[in-house]
């Protein structure tokens, strides 16, 4: 039996997806335990690509059970959207194989409504992905939230939305100056996307145990990054969830003592979507050559991502959060024309010497990196199937960037496809 968790180990769209993909074969359940379709995860098969914002990644497997759990907020039209697109595609035959807990919260329309309205003000902007998120979870926080139990029963739907409704329509006219929702559209418009929902409702965590007693393997899917946690990432320029390894449990109802391996996902080099600090930035031309080799455009909303060299002192504490047992190094191959590639070792603020990452984002701000410089490789490794197969440069990087964090590789990616992966040691055994 093992347990593995992927957690994004940088400011997410690290390759989860991939990674998730290539897992799933040793898995039965693959489980996504926070965020929602501000995620956007990429699975290439041949010359297939299938961008994924709420179903976990192993649903292009047939056979795997895909499970929602209570901890994710969902958007009942963008859910049903993306069925319908991965049964177009001949992807997801059987229903079966998918569950969505019903206690997770559901994303309505003036969630979208007030996340889009507060990013209007300059002033105050996270950069967003607009989808509602946040404002989702202020509502499930604050005891105000519609769970997909409540979607389903039509006069407790109704007795919600009514008293819900005159609150956020305040909001929404008096403060932000924006239209009203109305009720009866709602009410409407939502009670048919929970009648054709109903059937993949249930218990994500009866379904998990049970599995566990079962000796199955599960395969947890993180969303976001380590750096974009509520509590952990670099307030407030952060998602609205818990995407370090406590959002497991949480966002499953499975305990932690039965999770037996948490492998952090990590670029070769960083990116970066929306506002907030990011010490390795690059602002010139060699920011613009990563952006165009390793394609760094938002699988969700298609903005251009920030680019920026390797930071081992963010991933140490991606390690040291998540207690990561093992690296998936991805983009490797996007650094092969460089002819030398930087790494950040430490920062330098206020002529002090910081080795760990600031809890503070106005110091990480201020934070300078201090880089130690590789020699690149320069040539081709994307058909590589072994460490072996490895250039001398690539290797010794790969060594350093293990020595740094303090983590075993387990996982190099050198492609997008899954027959571009070298896999260092399973986590599944
Ligand atoms: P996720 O959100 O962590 O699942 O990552 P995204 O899907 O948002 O972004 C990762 C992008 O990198 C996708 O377009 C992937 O197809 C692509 N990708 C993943 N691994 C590799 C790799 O090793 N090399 C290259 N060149 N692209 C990769
Ligand atoms: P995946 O799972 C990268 C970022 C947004 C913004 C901040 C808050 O594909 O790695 P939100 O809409 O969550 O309230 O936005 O978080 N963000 C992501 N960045 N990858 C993601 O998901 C992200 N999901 C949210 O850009 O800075
Ligand atoms: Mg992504």
């Amino acid at each position: 039996m093992a347990n593995v968790v992927i957690i994004g180990a940088q400011w997410g769209d690290e390759g989860k997806g991939k990674v998730v993909d290539i897992y799933t074969e040793y898995a039965k359940q693959i489980v996504r335990y926070q965020g929602g379709n501000n995620a956007g995860h990429t699975l290439v098969v041949g010359d297939e690509k299938v961008v994924l914002h709420l179903i976990p990644s192993g649903i292009l497997h047939p056979g795997k059970r895909c499970v929602i759990g209570n901890g994710v907020v969902l958007d009942p039209k963008v859910f049903l959207g993306e069925i319908e697109g991965l049964k177009q595609r001949g992807y997801f035959k059987d229903d079966s194989q998918l569950l969505v807990d019903s206690n997770l919260h559901v994303i309505m329309p003036w969630h979208k409504a007030i996340d889009l309205a507060r990013e209007k003000d300059a002033s105050r902007k996270i950069g967003t992905t607009g989808r509602g998120i946040g404002p989702a979870y202020e509502d499930k926080i604050g005891r105000r939230g519609i769970r997909m139990s409540d979607l389903v029963k039509p006069q407790l739907f109704r007795r919600k939305l009514q008293e819900v409704l005159p609150e956020k329509n305040f909001l929404l006219e008096k403060f932000f100056g924006e239209a009203p929702l109305d009720e009866e559209q709602i009410f409407t418009e939502y009670s048919g996307y929970a009648k054709q929902i109903e059937k993949y409702i249930g218990c994500c965590s009866s379904s998990l145990n049970a599995a566990i007693l079962a000796g199955d393997n599960l395969l947890f899917e993180g969303a976001q990054g380590t750096l974009l946690d509520i509590d952990h990432g670099t307030y407030p320029y952060v998602t609205s969830s818990s995407t370090c390894i406590g959002g497991v449990s949480t966002g499953t109802g499975v305990a932690p003592c039965h999770i037996t391996g948490v492998i952090g996902i990590t670029k070769a080099y960083c990116t970066r979507v929306g506002e907030g600090p990011f010490p390795t930035e690059l602002h010139d031309e060699m920011g613009e050559n990563l952006r165009k080799a390793g394609q760094e455009f938002g699988a969700t909303t298609g903005r251009p991502r920030r680019c920026g060299w390797f930071d081992a002192v963010a991933i140490r504490e991606a390690v040291r959060l998540n207690g990561l047992t093992g690296l998936a190094v991805t983009k490797l191959d996007v650094l092969n024309e460089l002819d030398s590639i930087k790494v950040c070792t430490a920062y330098s603020y206020k002529g002090q010497l910081l080795e760990e990452f600031p809890r503070d984002a106005d110091i990480l701000h201020d934070c300078k990196p201090v880089y130690e410089e590789f020699d690149g490789w320069q040539s081709n490794i994307c058909s590589a199937t072994s460490m072996a197969d490895l250039p001398a440069p690539a290797k010794a990087y790969l060594a350093k960037l293990e020595e740094l964090a303090g983590c075993p590789i387990s996982l190099v990616s050198i492609g997008p496809r899954r027959d571009q992966t070298i896999q260092v040691s399973n986590p599944f055994g």
